[in-house]
């Protein structure tokens, strides 16, 4: 669009354009863009369109998230769409012969039914990522040395796949099975270690979803991103393999609601680890800073230990992101040992895909 004519529209309208277009630019973390043709296609073509971006700035502010544009874009496609739904598939298939031309048409079906994105946008993301059970595995490793048993408690659990987080193999390479996490550690980390049992695991969502309920299968599917076959392949894999693993008890509310709902359900001779994995980056800032202090104040008080992965979005005082080298797009994965202050702990892709450990203890 001209640059003037973007001013117009961004005069005219009390939406914030600028900072949806914004949002669209970063949504991937860089090292994506070239293993995802099309979503990083469709993003641009999203990015540079009024539509789309009035799309995006009219989304409650929590979750003004282009992810949610890309799910709702994907759930119609799963549903069947007739012209989305084969770009869809031959993207998960690889067989996307020119992903521009496929993301124009995408755009193209968004203007022609702007309701396929708009009636979906009062839903939440809540991509339910397994990839995050192998940086889980090693933090927690390292956190609790010395317990053998501890509890667990998820905020925001979506799905609660990764309160199972030790159901799951890691390995560095590819082993064509399903379940494997594949995860490279850039620094060494302790994966031999066995991984303390569990007393009781919680998870807390306002809107918790159930891997046994066909919608919600389908929009946890929408979540994810169709050009990664394996995690579609993996999330198969994880809801036939849920009924026999551990079961959890799920608390519907917000963590600010059920917190200590969560903790009167834990073994208190145990260490309780609480664990935030891209949830804090949806909350206000008053939420963020409301959950900061009840998470450092349990840390102090009592057998409670924190682990937060987030966007460098989420600024958690005290912690100092600014200098610190890491790559762009990466998540911040900050800890807090019982009686003791949060620390960055490391870095991780958002996926799980690669972690680097920087602390030393
Ligand atoms: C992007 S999903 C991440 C799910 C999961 N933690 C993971 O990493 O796979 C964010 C989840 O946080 C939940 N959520 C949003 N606000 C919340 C709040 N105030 N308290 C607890 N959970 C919240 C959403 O409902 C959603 O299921």
């Amino acid at each position: 669009m001209h640059v003037f004519s973007r001013l117009v529209v961004t005069f005219m309208d009390t939406l914030d354009l600028h900072d949806a277009r914004k949002r669209y630019h970063f949504a991937l973390p860089p090292e994506d863009y070239g293993r995802l043709p099309f979503y990083s296609a469709l993003l641009g073509e999203l990015e540079e369109d009024p539509l789309a971006l009035r799309l995006l700035a009219g989304v409650r502010a929590e979750q003004r998230n282009p992810m949610l544009v890309l799910a709702a874009l994907h759930l119609a496609a799963l549903r069947g769409h007739p012209i989305l739904g084969p770009i869809y598939e031959e993207a998960r298939h690889g067989q996307l012969g020119d992903a521009e031309k496929a993301a124009r048409r995408v755009l193209e079906v968004v203007r022609e039914t702007k309701e396929i994105v708009s009636d979906e946008l009062w839903r939440s993301t809540q991509t339910n990522e397994p990839g995050r059970s192998a940086v889980l595995q090693a933090v927690v490793a390292d956190l609790v040395k010395e317990s053998s048993v501890i509890n667990l408690i998820e905020v925001g659990c979506s799905a609660g796949i990764n309160l199972c987080f030790d159901q799951f193999p890691v390995r560095a390479e590819d082993d064509g099975v399903p379940l494997t996490l594949i995860c490279q550690d850039l620094t060494p980390v302790d994966r031999e270690r066995p991984l303390p049992a569990v007393a009781a695991r919680i998870g807390i969502d306002p809107q918790p979803l159930d891997l046994g309920d066909i919608d919600d299968r389908l929009w946890l599917k929408a979540c994810l991103w169709p050009e990664e076959r394996r995690r579609h392949d993996r999330f198969d894999a994880v809801v036939a393999a849920r009924p026999a693993w551990p079961t959890a008890a799920v608390l519907r509310g917000t963590a600010a609601e059920r917190l200590t709902d969560a903790l009167a359900l834990c073994d208190e001779s145990v260490t309780t680890v609480v664990f935030n994995t891209w949830v804090a980056y949806y909350f206000s800032p008053d939420e963020q800073r409301e959950y900061f202090n009840a998470l450092t104040d349990l840390c102090l008080e009592g057998n409670v230990a924190w682990i937060s992965m987030e966007s460098t979005m989420v600024k958690w005082p005290g912690v100092e992101l600014d200098g610190a080298a890491h790559v762009k797009g990466a998540s911040q994965i900050v800890v807090t040992r019982p009686d003791s202050s949060p620390q960055l702990w490391g870095w991780c892709h958002p996926h799980g895909r690669w972690l680097e450990k920087i602390t030393t203890s």
